[in-house]
């Protein structure tokens, strides 16, 4: 029987063992051979299909890579000029295990700066998701989200995804193109007792506003730790 979670929605066979592989994988030397997949097979039950379809998710989000005539491995860190990754492909390629707590998840009406970077007019409905973003079980930043809502009809509804660039991915939303400022700062006392942290700690307050087909789909505030977290940024020649 399929494992039910506390959400108490089952969780799929494939995920499972998706996640399986995905732990003991991450934080592993690169080159280190994944589990194979007659290993996987009878750890768990499943049909050869389902552990492919497992092994298929990690080589594309980046963890695994297959090489020809010898196997999968553990990826050596990629990175592309204009990536634009998520917070849970931030920790990965940190080696950390992503999580999120939500705060706040509501319907709001937009206000005056949430409004002009979404394209909207004050007033108009927007999404509000607050959350804490863990990396491995510690505080790694406190990130509030507002999507547009007319973009995202019922996104509220059925349970919030771990990711919101895969939700955002299964909608055809996720953004491609993205505008990031970064200032350093300190937290205040609401920030301070969310990250584990002083008052007055610095903190790097990134906002990003990320667009979809030249779209704004999404305007995020996010409070990092200063010391849980550096900015890499792989830059290159413009056009
Ligand atoms: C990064 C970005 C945020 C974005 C988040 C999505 O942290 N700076 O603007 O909202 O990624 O992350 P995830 O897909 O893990 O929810």
């Amino acid at each position: 029987m399929d494992q039910v979670l506390e959400t108490g929605r089952p969780q799929l066979k494939y995920v499972q063992v998706r996640d399986y592989v995905r732990s003991v994988c991450v934080g592993a030397a690169p080159g280190t051979p994944a589990p194979s997949e007659r290993e996987l097979v009878n750890r768990f039950g499943v049909a050869r299909m389902t552990v492919r379809q497992a092994i298929d998710t990690l080589v594309a989000e980046g963890t695994l890579e297959r090489v020809r005539g010898r196997g999968t491995f553990v990826s050596r860190p990629r990175r592309r000029v204009g990536d634009l990754t998520s917070f849970t492909e931030e920790m990965r390629r940190r080696g950390l295990e992503p999580d999120s707590e939500t705060l706040l998840a509501e319907h709001e009406a937009a206000t005056g700066g949430v409004a002009r970077a979404l394209g909207l007019t004050a007033g108009d409905p927007v999404i509000h998701w607050r959350r804490l973003r863990l990396g491995s079980g510690a505080p790694v930043a406190i990130e509030d989200a507002y999507l547009n809502e007319l973009l995202l009809p019922g996104f509220l509804l059925g349970g919030l995804p771990t990711s919101l660039y895969d939700a955002l991915a299964a909608r055809g939303l996720r953004p491609t193109l993205a505008e990031d400022s970064v200032a350093a700062d300190v937290a205040d006392a609401t920030e301070a007792a969310l990250l584990d942290v002083r008052v007055g700690a610095p903190v790097l307050r990134v906002s990003r506003r990320g667009l979809a087909a030249e779209r704004p789909v999404v305007v995020a505030r996010s409070v990092y730790r200063a010391d849980r977290f550096t900015l890499w940024l792989h830059l290159g020649e413009s056009d």
